[in-house]
Order: structure tokens, then sequence, then C-alpha cells
């Protein structure tokens, strides 16, 4: 698999899952590279979004390499766990948003790359699924935790304990998915969202990510106390005063991220 990176100088970098023949499934070799790919570009200043998308017209990722996984022992299937916890935790880690662009199958870890990621947009021909325990397995990178708190226990557990394929249209309808487009607009799209949000402060929108994932803690009086250090923080950064200062002179702000 290639894990391909394209950094545009819009401050968008688009990360592309790209084994098109198992139709974007991970092998343990892959997560170690789009590990790498992502901490990366998590340390670029110059990225202030990042796009996560599959090659192709398909598949978005098809889960973790089944064969791959085949004859994994306890420990090996302990250590896949880890690493593809790893590559979940990072996209919510790195401080820039994550826009998971779903063109196809999201299934198994794809289905919890994409959870991991902060905002999911789909095309028409998206379907989503937790197929594991057809495996004879439970899902494995996140999809146990991240999946009930995105779209509620009942509705998270029908879909885990049948394994059943939910369309694009059912994805919107319970908020799996932000919106969906026909395929030949979804990476412009992806691209015109990933750039209303690198117009802003880079310093408060990384905060703000820290902030939303804490609520996943299920701890709101501690989340709300980190709220308010971040607002207080934020009143010593060069970005709160540009964008104050340039609100009062009408003009656009011009952030640097510091
Ligand atoms: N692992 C390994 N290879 C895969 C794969 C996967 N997850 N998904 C697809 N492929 C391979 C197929 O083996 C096939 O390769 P060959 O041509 O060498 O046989 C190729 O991709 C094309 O796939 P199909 O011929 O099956 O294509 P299709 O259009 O008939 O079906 C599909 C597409 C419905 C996605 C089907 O491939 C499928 O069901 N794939 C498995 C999906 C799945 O169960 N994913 C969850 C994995 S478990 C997991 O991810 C655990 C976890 O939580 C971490």
């Amino acid at each position: 698999m290639a894990i391909d990176l394209e950094r545009r100088d819009d401050g968008i970098a688009i990360i592309t899952i790209n084994r098109p023949e198992a139709l974007n499934a991970f092998t343990s070799a892959d997560l170690e590279s789009l590990l790498a790919t992502v901490k990366a570009v998590g340390a670029l200043r110059s990225i202030r979004v990042v796009i996560l998308t599959g090659a192709g017209e398909r598949s978005f990722v098809a889960g973790a390499d089944i064969k791959e996984m085949a004859n994994k022992s306890t420990e090996e299937g302990r250590q896949f766990g880890v690493l593809g916890h790893s590559v979940a935790n990072s996209l919510e880690a790195i401080p820039q948003p994550v826009i998971a662009a779903v063109n196809g199958f999201a299934f198994g870890g794809g289905c919890e790359l994409a959870l991991a990621s902060q905002i999911r947009i789909a095309s028409e021909n998206a379907q989503f699924a937790q197929p594991e325990v057809s495996l004879g397995i439970p899902p494995g990178w996140g999809g146990s935790q991240r999946l009930p708190h995105l779209i509620g226990p009942g509705l998270a557990a029908e879909m885990i304990f049948t394994g059943r394929r939910v369309k694009a249209d059912e994805a919107l309808r319970i908020g799996l998915v932000n919106a969906v487009y026909p395929i030949a607009d979804l990476m412009p799209q992806a691209i015109a969202l990933a750039g209303q949000i690198a117009k802003n402060s880079p310093r408060a929108v990384a905060a703000s990510k820290q902030l939303i994932r804490r609520s996943l803690d299920g701890n709101v009086a501690r989340g709300l106390e980190a709220e308010i250090e971040a607002l207080a923080q934020a009143f010593s950064s060069e970005d709160q005063r540009e964008g104050m200062t340039a609100f009062v002179e009408k003009r656009q702000a011009v952030f640097t991220g510091k």
C-alpha cells in the first residue's frame, strides 16, 4: 500500500489510502505508514486541516486485512489492536482537524478511522459497517466506544451486533456523516469545508478540537474547567489579538497560529 500525502499551498493536506487492489484494506505495515504520515503532518505548522480519503471510487477502507489477521495469536491480536488504536488516536491527537471523505466502503477498521476523524462527509455510494462479529471478533480499532458516542448506544449496538451495511442516506439520517454528495463532488466539497476551517485561528481550532475530544471522556465538569483554561490561554495568543483587532478594524484576520 501507499499512503499518499498531498500538501497544498492553502494549508490543506490530503492523505489518500492507496491499495485499491484490496479495496484499501490495512495490513500492519500499512497502519505503521499511516501512523507515521499522520504524525508527520501533525507536526507541520503550515498544515491547518487534514482530509483522509481512499483511492478510487469504490472504497474508503475495507477494514483490517483479513488475510493477515486470520492466523494471529492472542498476543499478535493485541499488538494489532494497539497499533490500530494508535492510528485512530493520532487522528484525534494532532492539532489539525481531520475530515474523512468517505468514498465508498468504510467497513470495520475503515469505519473506525472515519469515526476517529472529527468530521465525516460521504459520497452517495458510501456504505458503513462494523462487520467484525461476522468474522468472530468484536470491533478492534475504537468502534465499540466512538460509534455509540456518535449515533447513540442503541443504533450502535444494532450496527455492531448485526454487522449490517448502512448506506449513505441512512448514515446522514442517523448522524454518522454530516453530508452526502455525488462522488465527483466529494473531494471539492471536502476541500471547500477544509478551506472554511483553514481561514480561522489554527490555535483556537486546535484548542476547540481537544476540548471536543475531551467530551468523549464523559466528565463534563472537568471538560468545562478545561474550556475555561483554554479560553484564558487564548488571551495570551497573537491569534486572539489579530482576530479581535481585525473585527474592530473591519478587515479579514490573518492568523499565524501563534
Ligand atoms: N482484507 C483483505 N482483503 C480484502 C478486504 C479485507 N478487509 N476487503 C477486500 N479485500 C480484497 C478481496 O480479498 C479481494 O482480493 P482478491 O481479488 O485478491 O480476492 C479484493 O479486495 C476485492 O474484494 P472483493 O472481490 O471481495 O470485492 P467485492 O466488490 O465483491 O466486495 C466487499 C467488496 C463487500 C468490501 C468485500 O470485499 C468485503 O466484505 N470485504 C471485507 C470487509 C470486512 O469485513 N471488513 C472488516 C474487516 S475486520 C476489521 O476491520 C477489524 C477491526 O476492527 C480492526
